[in-house]
């Protein structure tokens, strides 16, 4: 960080007429001097610089700030870059001072075991025979080499022992491998194997430009399409915005941003010259990655599919990023196209101008449902209402929700006051009826914890439901006849029951993603990890029906105990009928799920 002694000196030092007059015609009007304003492109003088104030103002755009604000928004700089030029200018020198820690950054490491495996990865997609399939993908797909050297991308291949050999030649450890999740270590010894095999991999920076993670592309059809990279101390998917490194500056610059779902939008967005996009990487936008470009900008372009997901993705988005204070576009792009597939068939220009048909993300809520009919009915304008109650609840602007308010009482008919008391009565967290309840918006240590905990689990792990619901998720035939004989409820663990639960909701011929849609982020996660455990399960049948066994003597185990408190308290012919519902189940532990019965019994038993 620069001291705030040196910040103070060089700020009053600077002569900010001088410094603002290298980029617009100033001209003195009494004690201020007049341009036109570089920021909206004005071209009459209602851009006004103050010497004596040190600042600058636009009148119509009300763009303004101090001479360091004025390069970075000018330049696209950070605001120590700024800082450094201005004091050269006015020869004052700035230095940094080092507040970190002692000792180098500890996730160092893990950065430079991703950065490394980026670099084979690359070698293996362009000089290797291994990367003629992908080669061909990207040929397909219509990116040239050119394009995805800009983004590093690369190919891992099927082949199990490539990458650990390579790595180990440059002195990198199985270890380190897993802990950066590029690794999975064997059970019981047997060879780890590679995370990402037979996938396109886009190596994910963070702002910083550092190699965080990768997110990995099937080639063709499969399950999932994307791999990620496991939450790790670098990694945090809710914390990333794929392209935030190379796109920043310009997001400050041109003070817009836009926000698209995958890797190839991002990519093909910024080779078509739209370099002020990021990816959420398919989920809604998070608080964290909303904060994160609220300190770029306040102008946001959502960018997300129209179809249900897409939706329900942009308006929770929307209203993540109202809570920021910031100001959300929503652009719709015609049916089946996303922003990859639309700028390569029209180009950047074309997306342009959809930018200038974007509407407001409230108006676009209004928008729907207007032609879904919810206000013309009065039962259904009060669900109507419902849904638009939390985005005027979220939106932090006080000006934007009044202007909001007014325009939900125009729609609804409904009176302003009685919308007004309605929204600041509940304080809920705000929850869209349109979209899936957000995530529980925790800490980063409790999430840090819970990553932790998912650990933890994979590797203790209750294995009977964890393979029943990989046993489903391989193939989804199996769910009919494991749901006929398997309720939810005799799932513990809420993240499989969650998964159990929308496997179970979701349309048999429906895709992992849409099955998974609705989940949290550490569930999807979940999903992926199982997934990512290979396609191979031994003995399928046999791992079912030990796992149903398994379940089956917990359940019975967890009724006799329930019987064991309840007996005592009956009397007559009830306690006779419970009395031999216990016999029963030990009957049936006796013979089928003995070992289970005996392991609990002892630890249960006190
Ligand atoms: N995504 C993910 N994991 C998945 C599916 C998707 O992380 N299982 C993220 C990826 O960042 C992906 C984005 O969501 O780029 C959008 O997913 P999708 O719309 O399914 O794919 P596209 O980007 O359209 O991919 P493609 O063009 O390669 O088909
Ligand atoms: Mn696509």
């Amino acid at each position: 960080m620069i001291p705030d002694e040196v910040v103070e000196q060089v700020r009053d030092s600077a002569d900010i007429v001088q410094i603002v007059g290298e980029y617009v015609n100033l001209k003195r009007q009494g004690t201020d001097f007049r341009g036109p304003c570089p920021f909206h492109q004005g071209t009459h003088r209602n851009f006004s610089v103050s010497p004596k104030k040190r600042m600058y103002y636009c009148f119509v755009c009300h763009e303004g700030g101090d001479v360091f604000h004025f390069l970075q928004k000018r330049l696209g700089v950070e605001w120590p870059a700024a800082v450094k030029m201005v004091g050269e200018k006015s020869g004052i020198e700035v230095r940094e001072v080092d507040t970190r820690r002692e000792g180098p950054d500890p996730r160092e490491p893990l950065w430079e075991v991703n950065a490394t495996a980026a670099g084979y990865f690359q070698k293996i997609l362009w000089d290797d025979p291994l990367g003629a399939q992908a080669r061909d993908y990207l040929t397909q797909r219509d990116i040239s080499r050119e394009v995805a050297d800009q983004f590093n991308i690369g190919f891992a291949p099927r082949e199990i022992g490539l990458l650990r050999n390579y790595m180990g030649t440059l002195g990198f450890d199985e270890t380190r491998m897993a802990a950066a999740g590029l690794l999975i270590q064997g059970e019981d010894g047997s060879e780890p194997r590679p995370r990402f095999r037979g996938r396109l991999m886009f190596p994910i920076l963070d702002s910083m430009g550092r190699n965080i993670g990768f997110g990995g592309r099937i080639l063709g059809q499969g399950e999932p399409k994307y791999l990620n990279s496991p939450e790790s101390p670098v990694f945090s998917k809710g914390k990333t915005l794929y392209g935030l490194n190379w796109a920043k500056n310009d997001i400050r610059r041109e003070d817009q941003v836009l926000v698209v779902e995958g890797y190839f939008d991002v990519v093909r967005l910024m080779a078509a010259g739209a370099t002020t996009v990021v990816a959420a990487m398919g989920t809604a936008l998070t608080d964290a990655q909303a904060a994160a470009l609220r300190k770029l900008t306040k102008n946001v372009f959502l960018l997300y599919d129209s179809d249900k997901a897409g939706l329900q993705a942009t308006f929770r988005s929307g209203d993540e990023l109202l809570r920021q204070g910031v100001s959300v576009r929503v652009v719709t792009l015609p049916e089946g196209d996303d922003p990859d597939t639309f700028v390569k068939a029209h180009g950047a220009a074309a997306l342009t101008a959809r930018l200038r048909d974007a509407i407001d993300v409230f108006e676009r809520k209004i928008q729907l449902l207007e032609r879904a009919g919810m206000f013309g009915e009065l039962h259904k304008k009060r669900r109507a209402l419902d849904r638009l109650l939390p985005t005027l609840r979220a939106t932090a602007d006080e000006i934007m929700r009044d202007l909001y308010l007014s325009r939900a009482s125009e729609v609804s008919g409904v009176a302003r006051e009685v919308l007004e008391r309605e929204m600041r009565g509940k304080a809920t967290p705000a929850i869209s009826v349109s979209s899936p309840p957000p995530a529980p918006r925790i800490s980063p240590a409790l999430r840090a914890r819970r990553g932790e905990r998912r650990v933890q689990r994979s590797e203790r792990g209750d294995s009977a439901e964890r393979e029943i619901i990989r046993a489903i998720l391989l193939n989804r035939s199996r769910l009919e006849q494991i749901a006929e004989k398997l309720g939810a409820q005799s799932l513990r663990d809420p993240q499989y029951r969650a998964i159990y639960r929308a496997l179970i909701a979701a349309d048999p011929d429906s895709t992992i993603e849409e099955v998974t849609a609705n989940l949290d982020e550490d569930t999807i996660a979940t999903v992926e990890d199982l997934l990512a455990e290979g396609a191979i399960q031994m003995d399928p049948e046999r791992t079912i029906s030990d796992s149903f066994a398994t379940l089956r003597a917990r359940d019975l185990d967890r009724r006799a105990e329930e019987l064991d408190r309840i007996i005592p308290l009956a009397d007559g012919a009830e306690k006779d009928k419970l009395i031999a519902e216990k016999k029963e189940i030990g009957k049936e532990l006796e013979t089928t799920g003995k070992r289970y019965f005996k392991k609990f019994r002892r630890t249960g038993a006190r």
